[in-house]
């Protein structure tokens, strides 16, 4: 009485609810492969947690391209991973029950397969499965400019269920670095499933946080970027006038 029941080879026996929160995680070949990387390394923090990992051939060129890891390397931060052609892996099935799916970053190809339910890969597939089995979908599409092709494909998903998540920077919390930038995407990521995240503290609004000096100096390159020109004229390098906050 109570106890869960045990999964049994012929599939006749109902499955016991997992006690772990399986997320399959995408990476296609769209730029930005640090941020599905960013989210395995949060993941692989978290013991209630199981990645179920899947990279597109594309995928696997950007991040060897864009980053210092290894094909293998980012692999290993997965609890599982498969062959993007393995359409018969059991996240291509809706019975093998997960929280939901990311496509971190998710290119346009990818999107256009998805909300045209072409599911020949298993990241298609996987995502196909998870929003018709009315679980998060979530997609860092990635491209610029969009034409309105790329716009009606957008709609298609939202249509579908899918949250749109596209990996857009935000400048209001002072980013420091470039590490500042995705961890405040995937913190949003994070956020969306639920799940616990120390890496962005929630907005308190802007006046709690300048009473609380809670200020942080802005990146050089902000500074340049927002050098008040008429210090610049009178050759006042690198001093900038506080902006008033909007
Ligand atoms: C370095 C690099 C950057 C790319 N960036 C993008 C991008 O930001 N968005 C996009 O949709 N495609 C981008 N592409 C093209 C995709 O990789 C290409 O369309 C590929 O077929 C996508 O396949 P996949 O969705 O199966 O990964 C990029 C390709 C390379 C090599």
């Amino acid at each position: 009485m109570g106890s869960a029941l045990r999964e049994d080879p012929r599939g006749s026996v109902p499955q016991e609810v997992p006690p772990l929160k399986r997320l399959v995680v995408g990476i296609t070949g769209a730029t930005g492969s640090i941020y599905g990387i960013r989210l395995l390394e949060i993941l692989r923090g978290q013991a209630d947690v199981q990645t179920h990992l899947v990279i597109s051939a594309p995928g696997k060129r950007t991040i060897v391209e864009e980053t210092a890891f290894t094909v293998r390397d980012v692999e290993a931060l997965a609890a599982h991973h498969y062959d993007i052609r393995d359409i018969g892996a059991s996240i291509a099935s809706g019975s093998f029950r997960t929280a939901g799916m990311v496509i971190a970053p998710c290119s346009i190809k990818t999107a256009g397969a998805i909300a045209s339910c072409h599911t020949d890969s298993l990241i298609a597939r996987a995502a196909d499965v998870t929003l018709k089995e009315g679980r998060p979908l979530i997609m860092l599409l990635r491209e610029t400019p969009l034409h309105i092709g790329h716009l009606k494909c957008m709609v298609a998903l939202a249509e579908m269920g899918a949250v749109l998540l596209p990996p857009m920077p935000a400048f209001y919390n002072r980013p420091k670095d470039l590490d500042d930038i995705v961890n405040h995407t995937i913190a949003r990521v994070l956020d969306r499933l639920n799940l616990p995240q120390t890496l962005v503290a929630e907005w308190q609004g802007t006046a709690r946080r300048v009473s609380a000096g809670g200020r942080s100096q802005p990146h050089p390159a902000l500074v340049r970027a927002t050098r008040d020109p008429r210090a610049a004229r009178a050759g006042l390098r690198g001093r900038v006038r506080r902006r008033r906050q909007p």
